[in-house]
């Protein structure tokens, strides 16, 4: 099949780590296995236009963020398609206008990094598809999973169903260090639409990125416990995912968000992402949580912004909180109300 130019549309969303993944080998390849939840608001759309080209010396790509060129996104890009020219030869053969945007706030604080990797990877694999239809939808999905890997490794994360592992995993079914794979089992009730508040405390760049943090994994006093740690967490959240045992599911949730941030303390060098307003967040909630018997919780994210997890039953008294006790703390008092979603999606 010759394809001489077309275009393709993908949304992808972001996704919240129950278990985190901190700390990674070569390739990509985690240090310990990971779970999270999908998101369904947070969301890259991206747009990849194709025209065949005769020159094949390097990579030809356009970028336009929110309709604009964007340069500084361009080095990012380019790497990932270094990265993947193996399994996708035909790169070289196109030149690519992609035209992203987020629905969440431009440095808002919230990640965008995996949302937008799984969101060009779904494209790529559009193209793939084009020149060669006969691959299976299994093989589309897998290999979205595996080259959104390539580009961030949470991304894998963001490209099919609403709970996602990835990294291998004894009780895990077909689990991976290459690609995310939907939790196998099936969820509870109480975890259908469960919602996730995203509380903006720190809009501002990062002093440390990701990329550095799990370096410093390397050499950590702790390392490898906490990669221990990680698979003893997932193996008890598989099973309070598959029997809705709340409280269980918080302990291991805010503990693997502590961990998490105790992991960037005891590093060398050491550093802080929480600011203080994410620890008075955290104080409120327990309060809240002991006082009313809710079974709400926090997470985090390599950052100072404060995820309220929750079910969907007690979503009114949880805002009515939210918006009593914890705007307050947030950057011009701005969060936003998501919930778990499905994965991405062909416009
Ligand atoms: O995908 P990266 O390299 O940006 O790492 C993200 C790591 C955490 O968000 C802190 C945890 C996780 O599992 O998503």
């Amino acid at each position: 099949i010759t394809i001489d130019n077309g275009s393709f549309q993908w949304s992808a969303p972001s996704n919240i780590a129950l278990v985190k993944y901190w700390g990674k080998k070569e390739n990509q390849i985690p240090a310990n296995p990971s779970i999270s939840f999908t998101l369904n608001n947070c969301k890259t759309i991206t747009k990849l236009a194709f025209v065949k080209r005769n020159n094949d010396s390097g990579f030809s790509f356009d970028l336009l963020f929110e309709g604009k060129p964007k340069e500084d996104f361009k080095p990012k890009i380019q790497k990932f398609f270094e990265r993947i020219e193996v399994y996708c030869p035909f790169l070289k053969e196109f030149h690519f206008t992609i035209d992203t945007q987020n629905t969440f706030p431009h440095s808002s604080g919230i990640a965008s990094s995996a949302s937008g990797m799984a969101a060009l990877a779904m494209n790529i694999m559009s193209l793939e598809k084009a020149l060669n239809p006969s691959i299976t939808e299994e093989y589309f999905y897998q290999k979205a999973s595996f080259l959104a890997r390539l580009g961030s490794g949470s991304a894998c994360r963001s490209v099919k169903g609403s709970v996602v592992a990835w990294g291998n995993h004894v009780e895990i079914a077909g689990s991976s260090d290459l690609f995310g794979v939907e939790f196998p089992s099936t969820i509870h009730q109480d975890f259908k639409n469960y919602q996730d508040t995203i509380l903006l405390v720190d809009k501002g760049e990062k002093q440390v990125s990701s990329t550095v943090g799990h370096d410093l994994m390397h050499n950590h006093p702790y390392a490898n416990r906490r990669f221990e740690q990680a698979h003893e967490n997932l193996s008890k959240i598989k099973t309070v995912l598959e029997n809705g045992n709340l409280d269980e599911f918080i302990k291991i949730v805010e503990s693997e968000a502590l961990t998490l941030h105790a992991m960037m303390m005891t590093s060398m060098p050491y550093f802080i992402l929480m600011k203080p307003n994410t620890l008075e967040i955290i104080n409120k909630i327990w309060k809240f949580r002991n006082e009313n018997n809710i079974p709400v919780c926090f997470t985090l994210d390599a950052g100072a912004n404060v995820h309220v997890l929750y079910p969907e039953n007690v979503k009114e008294k949880v805002l009515q909180f939210i918006k009593d006790e914890l705007v307050g703390y947030c950057q011009n008092g701005q969060y936003i109300c998501d919930e778990i979603g499905l994965g991405s999606q062909l416009i």
